[in-house]
């Protein structure tokens, strides 16, 4: 494709999904120039519409001919999905930006956040970038500028992560799961394996050893677009009964002694970062609900540790369908492009 063409015909898989309508809203909203929109779903979706600019876009059933003339094309259906369409679309001469687990660790596909590692994006043999776990995006963001200062030695997080992460029928079985639990009923859980409503969960698929699937993500993807493969990384992955927006309690030691007002410095002219300056102000921290639907990366809390000297805490919040996911795409696009 031509980066000289002025605007691009882009295709959304999985535009009904939770991450798929956002992507469309992200086009919208930052005015991608979209010459032609393919919003693409499965047969059951087929006729639907959805909202677009204005109007309405008809959905059409994901096949094999559905690249045909497309420059970018925006996965966001699964990794099983992904695996079998991706590289058809990028065959017929689209650009791939692939939401999915599919391709990340794919030493042929770059896994790229715009505000970390966007020149490898330019080195994409299977014509495939891949798009990183919204847990690990949210992080990097906020390490990259500690890291680029200090070296990171070791990083201990914890997420708090919402339902939406797990797509739009998760978020619907929280809102079922809590009227259920409201109204004193049982509660009969569809898409997640326990109750989420009132409660917390560890719901990924088992990974490697003792470690879910999602843990191990945040360990590997972390290295991949760090370029660092030395960073200890130690998660422990939770979802919380919140709609939308990921937190992380994050723990990091550097090579050297960093302080909380020197991190604080490097993250306040952080490229997608808001730093919220209260070190511990009760109600003025980030949290999802005040920043679910808006694009920075918020870190607060950010302090020296109390027992291991040189190593700092911080919390980070951002909505995982938009930096997450949707918006992390489209500014990929972007910077390709525009
Ligand atoms: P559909 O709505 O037609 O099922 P979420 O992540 O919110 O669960 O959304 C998943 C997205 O992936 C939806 O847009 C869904 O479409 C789409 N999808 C799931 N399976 C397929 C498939 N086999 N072919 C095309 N799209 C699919």
């Amino acid at each position: 494709m031509s980066n000289a063409k002025s605007s691009f015909v882009v295709a959304v898989a999985g535009a009904t999904g939770a991450v798929g309508r956002e992507m469309l809203k992200t086009l919208e909203a930052r005015k991608f120039p979209v010459s032609r929109l393919v919003a693409l779903a499965s047969k059951r979706s087929a006729g639907h519409k959805l909202p677009w600019k204005g109007g309405e876009i008809t959905i059409e059933e994901l096949g094999p001919k559905s690249f045909e003339g497309v420059d970018i094309a925006l996965f966001s259906a699964g990794a099983s999905v992904s695996r079998e369409y991706a590289p058809i679309a990028a065959k017929s001469g689209a650009v791939v930006i692939d939401n999915s687990s599919a391709w990340r660790m794919d030493p042929e596909c770059p896994l790229v956040v715009p505000e970390v590692n966007m020149a490898a994006a330019q080195n994409r043999p299977k014509g495939i970038i891949a798009n990183p776990n919204c847990s690990t995006i949210q992080m990097v963001v906020a390490l990259k500028p500690l890291h680029d200062a200090a070296r990171i030695k070791h990083i201990i997080v914890s997420t708090y992560q919402a339902t939406s992460g797990k797509g739009q029928a998760a978020v619907e079985d929280l809102l079922q799961q809590s009227r259920a639990a409201l109204e004193g009923k049982a509660v009969t859980p569809s898409v997640f394996p326990g109750q989420i409503a009132f409660n917390v969960l560890c719901d990924w698929k088992p990974g490697e050893g003792d470690y879910s699937e999602e843990e191990w993500k945040m360990v590997h993807e972390t290295h991949k677009i760090m370029g660092d493969d030395s960073i200890g990384v130690s998660p422990t992955t939770v979802r919380v009964p919140v709609v939308n927006g990921h937190s992380e309690s994050v723990h990091v030691q550097f090579h050297r002694p960093m302080k909380a007002d020197e991190a604080k410095n490097l993250l306040r002219g952080a490229e997608g970062v808001v730093l919220m300056e209260e070190a511990y102000a009760p109600g003025k921290h980030p949290q999802p609900a005040l920043t679910s639907g808006t694009d920075p990366v918020y870190v607060g809390r950010v302090r020296d540790d109390i027992a291991v000297p040189g190593a700092i805490n911080m919390f980070i919040v951002a909505d995982n369908l938009r930096k997450g996911a949707a918006l992390n795409a489209v500014q990929i696009a972007e910077r390709l492009f525009r």
